[in-house]
């Protein structure tokens, strides 16, 4: 796509102000500017988008059972599945986020409580029918295997990336990694002696078009200073949007994302 003349941008992780997206600092920096966790940037989809496939593997292990959010964030996400539950339970450590999951959920089922998922869970063996991750810790699955019934549904949910027009096009402001593999998530997650059966991993691919040339740079800052922001903003936008309309299509510039899907029973 590109035709390789793009100049190196500026690389806004450099800068002192940047902090680790994921971070326990930046998951405090992003509630306390916005209150939630949820993309900033305006984009469009191709169908379907690789969260409706997760929700289609959640609704049909439930069953009308009992769920378990691990990372919840503010909850957004886990309340589409109280219809179909006898009980919602969305844990966090984020403070914040979890006071917002019970200020604004409109059902009893469903309670949001402040929670370490790589921890302990305080909860009995074998109470939920199906525990998630969807993007959250990844050292909860021995735990998982407890607290989720024998022959229950454990899934984890990651981001792995994104490709395509991103790190092409803007070198510098996105760096360089290479597309990911299935088993790739196999070597960072702590399934040892976890105790789950019939792991299954699958890269799933979704199609995303950003909007506009300040959604590149919207994306790339999301969570980050607003100092950090104005620095990028002049440093980076008349790049950015010289090579966005030079390569976006009618519906936007087309990227690449790639989500790790883990799916295994509990024993
Ligand atoms: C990328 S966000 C995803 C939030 C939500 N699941 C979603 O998809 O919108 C990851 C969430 O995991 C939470 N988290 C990170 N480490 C955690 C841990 N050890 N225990 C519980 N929650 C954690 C963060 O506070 C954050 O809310």
């Amino acid at each position: 796509m590109s035709d390789g003349l793009e100049k190196i941008l500026f690389d806004p992780m450099k800068h002192p102000e940047w902090v680790v997206p994921h971070s326990p600092e930046w998951y405090k920096q992003l509630f306390g500017e916005v209150g939630e966790y949820k993309y900033p940037w305006k984009s469009t989809f191709d169908e379907p988008r690789a969260e409706m496939i997760l929700a289609e593997k959640i609704n049909s292990s439930l069953c009308e059972g009992r769920l378990l959010d691990v990372g919840c964030g503010h909850g957004e996400f886990a309340f589409q599945f109280a219809l179909n539950a006898k009980e919602v339970v969305g844990i966090d450590v984020e403070k914040g986020f979890i006071e917002k999951g019970n200020k604004t959920k409109s059902v009893e089922n469903i309670n949001f409580l402040i929670i370490d998922g790589n921890g302990n869970l305080p909860f009995p063996n074998d109470y939920f029918d199906v525990a998630y991750t969807k993007k959250g810790p990844r050292d909860w699955y021995h735990e998982g295997n407890r607290i989720v019934r024998a022959g229950g549904t454990i899934i984890g949910f990651y981001h792995a990336g994104s490709h395509g027009a991103l790190r092409e096009l803007f070198p510098g402001l996105y760096s360089q990694i290479p597309k990911p593999e299935a088993n790739d998530i196999l070597r960072v997650l702590n399934l040892h002696g976890s105790g789950l059966t019939d792991i299954n991993v699958e890269l799933l691919e979704e199609i995303e078009y950003l909007s506009t040339p300040e959604d590149v740079l919207i994306k790339k800052c999301f969570g980050q200073s607003k100092k950090l922001r104005d620095i990028v903003w002049q440093e980076c936008l008349q790049d950015v949007e010289r090579i966005f309309n030079k390569y976006a299509t009618s519906k936007g510039l087309k990227i690449i994302n790639y989500y790790h899907l883990l799916t295994a029973k509990a024993s």
